[in-house]
């Protein structure tokens, strides 16, 4: 496999979206695809496919295509998921419990084994929305990671406390950090964060949104739009 150079995120990101496709493609009894057809089902060039891939390696066959379960096997290789990976939990308030239930992660070899959070009314009580788990008091971080060998945290706590929870977790051994909270963390090169804003998400909806109706406006009749007063 081939990983040196800089590799663009955007690539890596494709990688993702390649795996989803295959997995489906493999579950449909698929043996091979070809680029053009992968690209068609995720509205990408098959050129583009091909140039993401190359970064990695030479893969596929002329005429033939590529060999599903080879590629999905060397795409989770690459994006670390041919492992399970112990994960934890930080905030067990309406995020950190919605992203406690969601079984998905676990099938994607993410396996969330313990939910911390400061709120002495939780301590001690099931998560509500996994019984399986129960939510357990910040003096057992250091100890659970270890324990239990996990490696990435799942930071769900309020903007204010995101920073210092963060840098106690990197310092107890975490590696890799999925921060929700609406900060920019400072915790680090050697730690790899990850953030997903949906505020940010929208307003670039909202963005592309507004753009196309102010090219469309030139065309069509105004129409009330809702302003913030
Ligand atoms: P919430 O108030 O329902 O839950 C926060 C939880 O964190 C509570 O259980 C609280 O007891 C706990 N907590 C507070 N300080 C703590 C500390 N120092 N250590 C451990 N636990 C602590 O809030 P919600 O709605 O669940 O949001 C959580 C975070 O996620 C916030 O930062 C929010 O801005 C962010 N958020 C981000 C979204 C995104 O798209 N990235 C979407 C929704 C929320």
């Amino acid at each position: 496999m081939k990983t040196d150079g800089n590799i663009p995120a955007p690539a890596v990101r494709r990688l993702s979206l390649y795996l989803r496709q295959l997995e489906l493609l493999w579950q449909d009894d698929r043996q091979t695809v070809s680029s053009k057809e992968l690209g068609g089902a995720l509205r990408l060039t098959d050129s583009q496919i091909r140039k993401d891939l190359a970064y990695f390696g030479q893969f596929g066959q002329a005429g033939i295509g590529y060999d599903v379960l080879e590629l999905t096997t060397t795409i989770r290789r690459i994006l670390g998921t041919d492992r399970n990976w112990n994960v934890l939990l930080v905030g067990a308030g309406n995020l950190g419990s919605a992203l406690s239930a969601y079984r998905g992660f676990a099938k994607k070899g993410f396996r969330l084994v313990a939910v911390f959070d400061s709120d002495v009314r939780k301590i001690g009580k099931p998560v509500t929305s996994n019984p399986s788990l129960t939510v357990q008091s910040l003096a057992d971080l250091e100890k659970t990671i270890e324990q239990r060998d996990i490696e990435l945290a799942i930071n769900a706590v309020p903007a204010e406390a995101a920073q210092e929870i963060s840098q106690r977790l990197v310092d107890a051994g975490i590696r890799g950090l999925f921060n929700f909270a609406p900060v920019n963390l400072d915790v680090g090169a050697k730690v790899a964060v990850a953030s997903v804003d949906l505020a940010v998400q929208l307003e670039q909806l909202s963005f592309q949104v507004s753009m196309s109706q102010t090219l469309s406006e030139t065309d069509k009749p105004p129409r009330g739009r809702k302003r913030k007063s």
